[in-house]
């Protein structure tokens, strides 16, 4: 399994030009606000607080990269080193316009232009329905080439039989594999292991 051992914030950007110069591999983590993207990143690089959560809608502004096994930790031969991008969420409606445009106009040069985005998790409340926003915002990716893994959040919350349940109706409304919608909870640890599986494999591609 893919060994994580160190993690460090490298730098926040509030616009296209302040984006990291690297040719590290990247992962990204999009989705609406709320959606669990801080918390996911913080389980899956089993830190408690490396990323700021919260409770309160539209807690990440901006996009924060850290970057995972960097240089010191590489120097051990099977360590791979990656980095990851934290998103600001969409539709988080008490922003104000220009606030929302900055953040579209930013997310959208992320997309459009960050050559070495091996492929970005699009999170998604597993108790919310999604909607023409997400089924768009996937064809977006998919015309941009993206590689998209569609990541049910907050597993926790419901029930086993609920979770089995949600996944179905996801599938069919994006027209894909049930086996293609990765179920995670950041607060029971679940699904860490297939998240470290699929980012050691597009490592490898
Ligand atoms: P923005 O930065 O505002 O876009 O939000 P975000 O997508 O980064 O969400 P964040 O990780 O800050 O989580 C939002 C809220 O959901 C916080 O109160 C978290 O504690 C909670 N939360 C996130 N993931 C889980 C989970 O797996 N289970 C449970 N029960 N709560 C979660
Ligand atoms: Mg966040």
């Amino acid at each position: 399994m893919l060994k994580i051992v160190s993690a460090e914030f490298m730098q926040g950007a509030v616009n296209t030009q302040q984006f990291p110069q690297s040719s590290v591999p990247e992962f990204a983590f999009f989705g609406r606000s709320n959606a669990g993207k801080s918390s996911l990143i913080n389980m899956l690089l089993n830190r408690k607080n490396l990323v700021k959560t919260g409770s309160k809608p539209g807690m990440t502004k901006e996009i924060n990269f850290f970057i995972v096994n960097g240089p010191a930790a590489a120097k051990q031969a099977s360590l791979k080193t990656f980095c990851v991008a934290d998103l600001p969420g969409y539709g988080f409606a008490q922003r104000s316009f220009s606030e929302r445009n900055r953040i579209d106009k930013m997310l959208y040069g992320y997309c459009t232009a960050r050559t070495q985005l091996k492929a970005l998790f699009f999170l998604m409340d597993i108790r919310r329905d999604p909607t023409e926003t997400e089924r768009h915002t996937l064809d977006f990716f998919k015309q941009h080439g993206i590689k998209t893994v569609l990541t049910a959040t907050k597993s926790d919350k419901i029930g086993k039989t609920e979770q089995q349940q949600r996944i179905t109706t996801l599938a069919a409304f994006f027209n894909c594999a049930k086996d293609g919608i990765l179920l995670t909870s950041s607060s029971k640890k679940t699904g860490r292991e297939q998240l470290l599986n699929l980012i050691s494999g597009y490592l490898d591609s």
